[in-house]
């Protein structure tokens, strides 16, 4: 018998309660051999007992599981956003899951907000750098309340970080095909090294340093700023996309809308060896949370990702399979323009999964 893959769930807060048990749903009618073992870690905990993660909590993960799933982080109840902070940057920092990975595909031309597009038009990928950046935590502030007040925000590069994560996009290039079958054939670096010189040239540096290792991809550089306009007028040239860590969120949550909204955005966390972090690139929603309207196929088709990165690619090809007729059938929930709710979307998937 096959050994199950063992699944750490962490549903998190807000519309991650409801979309993660689409997901497991999902899974489980895909025949997927795996096991889910769920945590409580998120805001109730927190103000339960001021747990955010416990201190052996990412070791044990690293150690006990092969993927963790995760819902979304974030509650009105916790203003300073510490336990999110503290679990789901933890985890990406901590377990060193260097590598964002965020598909952009648009399965159906109606879900798209640009006239005339249609799914062969939004194919690429964005690989985020996960681990520095802005998200490092390095500054402080000086004379706080004052009028005088500083507050220092700094930008970490490493030499090791840039080049792992560029290097991490030329073998992604060289790896995968797009959906249409043909092969991937360009990098675009994207940076904003006309301003942030000092790292911009580090990047820049590096880019032409890994590229010259992979002569057969085609190597391409945009400006964020320029890259963002270039998204919205014209999708179709965007293949394999490398930046730092915030340009990678904001570029993400932009080419979400491409695809449909943040309800269809899936992604993993990744580090090849390492049990890695897949979750929606959406948040917790809490102005919808609690009222079965979210869209949980962000969630579904990142459980299928993770599936994917398993070794199980017919479970993951049913689940995409599926998500893709719900589409064309307006099995659906609202933001996309159907009427069903979270669990009836979720039911009449796992339904048609499991007779497949
Ligand atoms: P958000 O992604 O939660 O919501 C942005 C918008 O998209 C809202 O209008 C929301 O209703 C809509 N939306 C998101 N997911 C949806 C879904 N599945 N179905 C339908 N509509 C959906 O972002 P936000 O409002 O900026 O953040 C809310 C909280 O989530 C904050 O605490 C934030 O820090 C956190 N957050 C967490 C993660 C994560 O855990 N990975 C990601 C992003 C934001
Ligand atoms: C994301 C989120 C997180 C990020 C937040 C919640 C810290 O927006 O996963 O895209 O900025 O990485
Ligand atoms: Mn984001």
């Amino acid at each position: 018998m096959t050994q199950r893959k063992r699944i750490a769930v962490i549903a998190g807060d807000g519309i991650g309660k409801e979309v993660i048990p689409q997901a497991l749903k999902v899974v489980e009618a895909a025949g997927a051999a795996v096991e889910f073992t769920e945590f409580d870690w998120g805001a109730d905990r927190y103000l339960a007992d001021k747990t955010t993660a416990p201190p052996d909590g990412f070791s044990n993960l690293a150690r006990d599981y092969d993927a963790i799933l995760v819902g979304a982080l974030g509650d009105p109840r916790v203003p300073s956003n510490i336990h999110a902070k503290e679990i789901l940057l933890g985890m990406r920092f901590k377990m060193d899951l260097y590598a964002n990975v965020r598909p952009v595909r648009l399965m159906d031309a109606a879900l798209c907000p640009l006239k005339d597009v249609e799914p062969k038009d939004v194919d690429f990928v964005v690989i985020r750098e996960n681990t520095e950046g802005v998200y490092g935590d390095v500054g402080g502030v000086f004379k706080q309340g004052t009028a005088d007040e500083v507050a220092i925000q700094e930008d970490i590069n490493t030499r090791k970080g840039v080049e792992r994560i560029i290097r991490y996009a030329f073998e992604y290039c060289a790896h995968h095909k797009k959906l249409d079958g043909s092969p991937r054939q360009r990098v675009l670096m994207c940076d904003k090294s006309n301003a942030m010189t000092h790292a911009g040239g580090l990047w820049q540096r590096v880019f032409k340093e890994v590229a010259a290792e992979y002569p057969k991809i085609e190597t391409q550089h945009m400006y964020v700023d320029a890259l963002c306009m270039q998204m919205v007028r014209d999708p179709r040239p965007f293949d394999v996309i490398v930046t730092n860590n915030m340009f990678g969120d904001i570029v993400t949550d932009l080419a979400a809308g491409l695809q449909g909204g943040l309800g269809m955005a899936a992604s993993g966390n990744l580090h090849p060896g390492k049990t890695s972090m897949f979750e929606p690139v959406h948040g917790s929603a809490p102005p919808i949370a609690g009222k079965n309207i979210a869209n949980p196929f962000g969630a579904i088709l990142t459980a299928a990702m993770m599936l994917a990165h398993l070794g199980m690619a017919a479970e993951s090809a049913k689940i995409e399979a599926g998500v893709l007729e719900a589409v064309r059938q307006k099995k659906i929930t609202a933001d996309i323009g159907g009427t069903m709710g979270t669990w009836e979307a979720g039911d009449w998937l796992a339904e048609r999964i499991a007779r497949r």
